[in-house]
């Protein structure tokens, strides 16, 4: 079943709705000023989704730089730090379009890879980021305040990439 739904760039105005929608989906919670600066500078990887021009998810990224590969060149890579879609509103296609959407943000910004960490026990999320082509590299022991294991899953843009780990 899918609802018609508009992808587009987050606006500060947004903030109220794209907190609330963080609060009762997930457990890690960020002050308004954490979504805003990440807006600020990566404001072309923040997307929100709206359903009758109310926001009903949103994803926001980060550009982080490392080295890569092998020959250890700099490169940049795109940080997925928070996506979520309101309960009533799962299982439309949303969070898929989301975080294509944010891919495309990120390639546009130079990222050639992309990363993220994600909960053990998320299956959902799981399941949709293995769907875009992510694996994971690594379990991170402890990485959540509760103390449950994340998965750091990366993807690389180009399948001739070097393999090696993402400098999180
Ligand atoms: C992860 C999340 C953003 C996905 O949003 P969404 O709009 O439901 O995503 P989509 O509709 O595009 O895709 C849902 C997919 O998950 C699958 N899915 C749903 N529940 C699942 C489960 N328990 N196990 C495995 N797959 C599941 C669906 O079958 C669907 O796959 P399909 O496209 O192949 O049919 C949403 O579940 C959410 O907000 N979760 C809470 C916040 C969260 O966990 N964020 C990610 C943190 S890393």
């Amino acid at each position: 079943m899918s609802e018609a739904f508009e992808i587009r760039l987050f606006h500060p105005d947004d903030i109220k709705q794209v907190v609330l929608i963080n609060q009762q989906s997930l457990p890690e919670n960020y002050p308004e000023q954490f979504f805003l600066g990440l807006h600020y500078h990566a404001p072309q990887a923040f997307f929100v989704a709206s359903v009758d021009d109310r926001v009903v998810g949103y994803i926001m990224c980060r550009i982080e730089r490392g080295i890569s590969g092998f020959g250890r060149l700099p490169t940049k890579k795109g940080h997925i730090v928070s996506v979520a879609v309101l309960n009533d509103r799962r299982n439309h296609g949303i969070g898929t379009a989301l975080i294509a959407a944010a891919m495309e943000g990120m390639i546009d910004y130079g990222a050639s890879e992309f990363f993220l960490e994600v909960r053990k026990t998320n299956e959902a999320a799981i399941a949709i980021y293995e769907k875009l082509g992510f694996r994971v590299k690594r379990v991170l022991r402890g990485y959540y305040r509760d103390g449950e294991d994340a998965y750091l899953m990366a993807k690389k843009l180009y399948e001739s990439q070097e393999d090696d780990e993402p400098d999180a």
